[in-house]
Parts: structure tokens; C-alpha cells; sequence
């Protein structure tokens, strides 16, 4: 969703501006936009609807000199995706540019203000708003008597003090979300960068300065970052940068080394990051679990959690919230928690948690489920949890993500940079450590010795079956050719692989467009199965476990009533000849473990549809990354 970059140094600024906004093209968005500020003191201002290469286009037929500069990239939410609503925007008749991520709940309030005191809006945005807010600030502090003069002062940092001051006193109108840089148009030597629930990240340079919205634009050009918190304010020059709290004042800000991890990724000969991604899901695994199973202790072990082993043990219920495919990681964490832990679970929506307030003991255990560590509702639903006194915990894929910073303590998944849009491996990444997570409770309860050393077992058997799964790719792409016409597709499993089906469905209507629903597959009957017809494709997820001939029944009812029938299966079994239009093989593991196994050809089928049917894979229409507005 939305991303942001900025520079100021002593080069042209441009081409960092596009190369970080391709850099966040994964994120999703709809337009973008840069602006720059030349040595005349002349605002350049370039925006474009669609993707990048057209604004790169605008921009070489009408360069874009300066050392200073702001981009974005924007994914719509108040307006359409013109080139009027793309950021940056500009306030007070071109003194202010800024660039902005997340929502100002309160933008038409301030908008009709200040459309009273003459501001021209060209935007349906609320981003506008911000830009004249500070610019009718500006012009209240420059045109006291105690400021006249400032703007041709001396001193830089006396000079700037009134530029931070009118962005300092615009913030606390603002109610919503934000991440923001500010550039003025009397000022070539500074940007200023205020975050408060959306992400920022200062990298520091010598003789020049980058900001972004996640770490993937700095890559190359700085490995010394600061992650900007919420409140904090950055006034940052050619040369230096300087952070101010709301409340504290200005602070010495910790600057952190880019991780190695956080390197720029490329496609690596695969077609798209999606492909990879998938592909990459052995190793991903591996990495999940390298140095967690304690195979003398018949258990899993963490560093992170920030808990001892008897507060564990004190612990007498989970309640797992999260979005999206997260949150079907979250359904199946609930089957092995209760499982192997006995431990009772609950699966939260993260946009419904936050704002549902529910009775919440205070021996429970808060988990959030994040790929990129940035959800907006899981951090405010973290938040609301820790604000009422819960422990709470992470299970996030981004290294120094705002959900990380904030939880109490968690687990990463090490699964590396997730780019396509469409969750692949991170989703079999937290099932791994969900299911190490049961193993852990579980033996600290009433989960024998044996018991865990065959989790173990099967633990570190999985990600040979998944290198196995994946050899269902062509099988998967003869059928993806077969069905990529259909416009509903029904998901159907049982047990461990309800979450799965939900999980194939969401695969699907994400990147291909076409609707899918998913079901406990026994469910179907009680109103699903009136959409049955030769139309309509069922992907039915049989796994050999106690449910096996129960899932088998259901498949028949939609067999008998004419449904085109793929099935997902890891055992032969004669009756398929007959009620099974196509099949796809997988390896068999232990039930806990099917729905890692099972997430390859679901993943599979929906990349060869897509491709089939001419979809962006990487970057589905309308949908962002990491989903930073609530
Ligand atoms: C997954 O394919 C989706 N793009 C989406 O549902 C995603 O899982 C959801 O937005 C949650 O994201 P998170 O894991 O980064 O919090």
C-alpha cells in the first residue's frame, strides 16, 4: 500500500526517487508521483496514473533537475487513481509538497476550514489537507513580528526552526494515520518527516540523506538506517538529521545496521516473485525451523518470547488475530495448539478484535500473525490488547516491521523478502512455527516425551515433502489451462484443511480475479451446493487422515449433481477413477502437516490460471502488500 521516498544530497535526486518507488511497486498502488526542487527554486512536479515506467516516461521527455526531492506511489482510497489525487501534493500555492501514507479520518473538517480562509483544493485526497494545513501555518509564523526577516536569515538551523514549527503545530490537528515527508520550496536543503501509525525509515549517508517507507529503496545507498516511531518528527538536511519526540523533545535516535537479509531481490530467472516465491518454500522451511527443534527435550525452543517457562505454563488460553491468509494460519495454529496443547484458541479477525472489545482473562496470551509486520488492524488490535495489560506477541516475516518494534516479544519466520502481493511462502513458514509453537506448549503440558520427538520427526521431514509437492507444477498448469474460463470456483476440505481451502480460494480470487469461496467441506450442503454445476470446478483437498471418507461423501454429492471435480490427494484410491475429473498428487505427511503440503498445488493452480488468463501476478489490481489504512 502507498509508499513514500525521499532525498536530499548533493546528487540529482530523480533517479533514486524512481528506482525506490520501483523498489516499492510491490506494495501495490495506482499512480505516483515526484517532485523535486531545482536551484532556481523552482517546483518540478511530475504524476501519472498506472505504473511507474509512465511516470519515468513523463519525466524524461521534461527532466527534473534538483538535489531534492520527494516520491510516491498511491494506492486510491479518497478519490479516484488520477493524476490530480497522485501525490506529492502541494499546499499554499506551491510553498509545501508533500508526500503521505495512511488516512486522516477528520480531512473534510479541516478541508472546509481552510477552503474559508481561500485554499484552493485540486484533490479529492486528504493528503491535500496536510500540505495547506502546514502551509497556512507557515505563512502564520512568518508573517509574525517576531519571525519577519527569517526566511532571508543565516543562521540554517535558525532559519529551519520556523519550517519545523509549522509542521509541528499542523500535526496535532491531524487525527488518523500518517506517514509523511514535507518539502518547502523556499527551503533546498531540507525535508521533514513526521510518522505517526504509518512506517518511515531515515537512511543515513555522508553528504546526503534517504527516506522511505520500508527499507527496500535505501538498499545500495546506505547501510546505517533509523526507524522513525510514532510521534517522532525528522528534520533532516544534506548533512544531518535530527529526530524530535512529541513529548521528549529531541532525541538521540538509534541507527541500526540494514540487515544483509534486506538486500535487493530479484526474480532470479523465475517469471515472476510469485513463482520464486513458491519455489523457494523448501528452503523457507528450512530456514523457519533452523536452530527451534530441541531434539533431547522432545521440544521447540524460542528466543523471543520474553516469557519463562512456568509464566507459559500460566497460561490458560491463545487468542491468535491476524488478516487475511494470516489469519487462515491463524485457524489451523488453533487446531495444533488445541491439539497438541489442550490448550482452548481463539482466531480473531485483527479489524473486528480491535474494536470488539472482548472479555479477555488476564492469564491470556495475545498472538498477531503478520507477513510484513505493518497490517494496520493487527497493530492497533495488538495495541488495544497491550493496552489492556496483555502480554503480547509476534509471529512476523519483517525484521524491524512497527508490529516487531511493538510486541513484547514474538518469533520471526526468516522466510526472506516476500514481494508478490499474493502470501505464499510466508503462509507455510507460520504454519511451521505455529506448529512449533504447539510442540512447545504442548510439552509443557501434557504432551509426553514421544508424542514430541515424532513432531520432531515430521517437522524436520517436511520440507523434502514440499520439494516433492512441488513436482505437481506441470500436472497443475495442464489444469489451470482447463478451468481458467470458469468464473466461480468452490474450495472444499475438512479438519486441518478447512483453513487450507479457504487459503486456495483467497489464492485464487486474489491474483485471478475469479471468485472463489471456501468451505468446511461438509458445510456445502447447507446452501453452498446450490452453486454446483457443470460450470463450476470444485477443488476438494482429501488428505488420508480420520476425515478421509467423510471428505470422500461430500465429493460425491458435488460429483452427483454434475460438478466438475480436482482433487488434491496423497494416496490412490480406485473410487477416484470414477468420481474425479482431475487429480493432483501430493506426498503424504501427518495430518498437522497437510496443509503446508497441500498449499503448493493450491498456490500452483492459482499462478497457472492467472498467468492463463493474462493477470498480473506480482501486482493484482486493487490490492496492496502490506494493508497500512484500516
Ligand atoms: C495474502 O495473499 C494477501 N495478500 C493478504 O490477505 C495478506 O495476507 C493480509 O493483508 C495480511 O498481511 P500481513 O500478513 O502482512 O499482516
Amino acid at each position: 500500500m502507498c509508499g513514500i521516498v525521499g532525498y536530499v544530497g548533493k546528487q540529482d535526486a530523480c533517479p533514486f526517487l524512481l528506482t525506490g518507488l520501483r523498489r516499492l511497486e510491490y506494495r501495490g498502488y495506482d499512480s505516483a508521483g515526484i517532485a523535486t526542487l531545482g536551484e532556481s527554486g523552482n517546483l518540478y512536479l511530475a504524476r501519472s496514473v498506472g505504473r511507474i515506467e509512465s511516470l519515468a516516461e513523463q519525466i524524461a521527455g521534461s527532466p527534473m533537475p534538483g538535489v531534492i526531492g520527494i516520491g510516491h506511489t498511491r494506492w486510491a482510497t479518497h478519490g479516484a487513481a488520477t493524476p490530480e489525487n497522485a501525490h506529492p501534493h502541494l499546499g499554499g500555492t506551491g510553498a509545501v509538497a508533500v508526500v503521505h501514507n495512511g488516512v486522516i479520518e477528520n480531512y473534510q473538517a479541516l478541508k472546509e476550514m481552510l477552503i474559508e480562509k481561500g485554499y484552493c483544493f485540486q484533490s479529492a485526497t486528504d493528503t491535500e489537507v496536510i500540505a495547506h494545513l502546514i502551509a497556512d501555518n507557515l505563512k502564520r509564523i512568518l508573517e509574525s513580528p517576531v519571525n519577519a526577516g527569517t526566511r532571508s536569515g543565516t543562521a540554517s538551523e535558525g532559519r529551519n526552526a520556523v519550517y519545523v514549527e509549522a509542521v509541528r503545530a499542523s500535526l496535532p490537528s491531524l487525527r488518523g494515520t500518517y506517514g509523511l515527508v514535507v518539502m518547502f520550496r523556499d527551503r533546498p536543503d531540507l525535508l521533514i518527516a513526521a510518522r505517526c501509525g504509518s512506517p518511515l525509515v531515515l537512511g543515513v549517508g555522508r553528504g546526503e540523506q534517504f527516506i522511505a517507507s520500508d527499507t527496500s529503496p535505501l538498499v545500495g545507498h546506505t547501510d546505517r538506517i533509523i526507524y522513525l516511531a510514532d510521534h517522532q518528527l525528522a528534520v533532516i538536511s544534506k548533512d544531518s538529521i535530527q529526530v524530535v519526540h512529541r513529548d521528549q523533545g529531541r532525541i538521540r535516535p538509534e541507527v541500526r545496521v540494514l540487515e544483509s537479509r534486506d538486500q535487493e531481490v530479484d526474480c532470479e530467472g523465475y517469471a515472476h516473485y510469485m513463482l520464486k516465491e513458491i519455489y523457494e518454500q523448501p528452503t523457507s522451511l528450512r530456514n523457519a525451523m533452523r536452530g527451534r527443534l530441541d531434539r533431547e527435550n522432545a521440544t521447540a525452543k524460542f528466543g523471543g518470547l520474553n516469557l519463562t517457562p512456568s509464566q507459559l505454563r500460566s497460561v490458560n488460553r491463545i487468542i491468535l488475530t491476524a488478516c487475511g491468509t494470516s489469519w487462515h494460519s491463524a485457524l489451523v495454529g488453533e487446531y495444533l495448539i488445541e491439539e497438541f496443547a489442550r490448550l482452548p484458541v481463539e482466531v480473531e479477525y485483527a479489524s473486528e478484535l480491535r474494536y470488539r472489545n472482548p472479555p479477555v482473562d488476564h492469564d491470556t496470551l495475545i498472538f498477531g500473525i503478520t507477513q510484513s509486520g505493518e497490517t494496520a488492524d493487527t497493530l492497533a488490535a495488538l495495541r488495544e490488547m497491550k493496552r489492556k495489560g496483555h502480554h503480547t506477541l509476534a509471529i512476523c516475516n519483517v525484521v524491524g516491521s512497527s508490529i516487531a518494534q511493538e510486541a513484547d516479544g514474538g518469533v520471526y519466520l526468516h522466510a526472506g523478502p516476500e514481494i508478490g502481493v499474493a502470501s505464499t511462502k510466508a503462509f507455510t513458514s507460520q504454519l511451521s512455527v505455529l506448529a512449533m509453537l504447539a510442540l512447545y506448549f504442548g510439552r509443557l503440558r501434557y504432551l509426553s516425551y514421544e508424542a514430541g520427538q515424532r513432531i520432531i520427526d515430521n517437522l524436520e521431514a517436511l520440507p523434502d515433502a514440499v520439494e516433492r509437492s512441488l513436482e505437481c507444477d506441470s500436472v497443475t498448469r495442464r489444469i489451470a489451462d482447463k478451468y481458467k474460463d470458469a468464473t466461480n470456483f468452490l474450495y472444499l476440505g475438512r479438519h486441518y484443511n478447512f483453513p487450507t481451502a479457504l487459503e486456495g480460494a483467497l489464492k485464487l480470487k486474489e491474483i485471478s480475479y475469479i471468485h472463489a469461496e471456501g468451505y468446511p467441506a461438509a458445510e456445502m450442503k447447507h446452501g453452498p451446493i446450490a452453486l454446483v454445476d457443470e460450470h463450476t470446478p470444485s477443488v476438494f483437498i482429501l488428505s488420508r487422515s480420520h476425515v478421509y471418507d467423510k471428505v470422500m461423501s461430500n465429493l460425491q454429492e458435488v460429483k452427483a449433481r454434475g460438478g466438475p471435480v480436482i482433487a488434491i490427494v496423497d494416496q490412490r484410491d480406485k473410487r477416484l477413477d470414477t468420481l474425479v475429473d482431475d487429480v493432483i498428487e501430493i506426498p503424504h505427511v501427518e495430518d498437522f502437516l497437510q496443509p503446508v503440503v497441500a498449499a503448493i498445488p493450491l498456490q500452483l493452480l492459482a499462478y497457472h490460471i492467472a498467468i492463463a488468463r493474462g493477470c498480473d501476478v506480482d501486482k493484482p489490481r486493487n490490492l496492496a502488500k502490506s494493508v497500512t489504512v484500516e
